[in-house]
């Protein structure tokens, strides 16, 4: 029996990933096209639009948590373009491969900066950016860290954090299931997927987080499809 009452404490295998570029690129694609197809881009790009508009300013610099090969940064780099708003990117992961073909593929995106960096130990600014945001990174940390790490998110944006992560449910676990036997190529791209969702989020998880965190306005909303947006708008 699968258990989904309480997060699971199971490592992912891409957290300890150590192959090479191109074993990784065709992992990395199984999981954009999942965040493709089940509209998880659009979540977090219409979030960051909304968290720009509360406050006018001629250019935004944006954190990206566990940015990956960079997808995320690039549709917020074209978003930003369209709606003609200035923007400083800047993803940080701790992977050094996903950083790699992140820089190969964003030749053309001189907005974009990568890090290579443990979040849990970095040396960022308070307020050195506006927006802090990220997407299905959330869930990889331990329930120990995660109010220490909210805290830290929100004291480095001067304006909010959004967090965009799967809620943890026997539905979107069996959906994935099935999602993943038509779709989904790679072994681990299945094996981490199903994991993800055990190690994310019911509701109530996120707002005993939320209350624990008092420097911020929490709005939590639930996603098709099981995602749940986080907004934490700065006091
Ligand atoms: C599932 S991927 C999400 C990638 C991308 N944001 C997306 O939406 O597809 C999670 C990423 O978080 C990174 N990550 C996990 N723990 C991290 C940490 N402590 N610091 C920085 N990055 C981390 C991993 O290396 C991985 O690239």
């Amino acid at each position: 029996m699968v258990d989904f009452s309480e997060r699971s404490k199971e490592i992912e295998i891409m957290d300890q990933f150590m192959g090479t570029t191109e074993t990784l690129e065709p992992i990395l694609n199984d999981i954009n096209g999942v965040n493709k197809v089940l509209g998880g881009y659009a979540i977090t790009l219409n979030a960051v639009l909304e968290l720009i508009r509360t406050l006018k300013k001629e250019s935004y610099t944006i954190l990206d948590i566990g940015c990956a090969e960079g997808t995320m940064l690039r549709k917020l780099a074209l978003t930003a373009r369209k709606h003609h708003i200035n923007v400083k990117l800047v993803g940080v992961d701790l992977n050094a491969q996903s950083l790699e073909l992140a820089r190969r593929k964003s030749g053309n995106f001189p907005e974009i900066t990568y890090l290579e960096q443990d979040i849990l130990s970095n040396e960022f600014e308070p307020d050195q950016f506006d927006i802090v945001m990220t997407t299905l990174t959330f869930h990889h940390f331990n329930d120990d860290a995660i109010v220490g790490l909210l805290k830290r998110f929100v004291s480095l944006a001067s304006i909010g954090v959004v967090i965009n992560d799967l809620n943890r449910n026997a539905l979107a676990y069996y959906l994935f299931k099935a999602y993943a036997f038509f779709f989904i190529k790679t072994d681990i791209a299945k094996k981490d997927g199903l994991l993800s969702i055990l190690r994310a989020f019911k509701k109530k998880d996120l707002k005993n987080y939320a209350a624990q965190v008092t420097n911020a306005h929490h709005h939590i909303k639930w996603k098709w499809a099981f995602r749940y947006l986080w907004i934490l708008k700065k006091k």
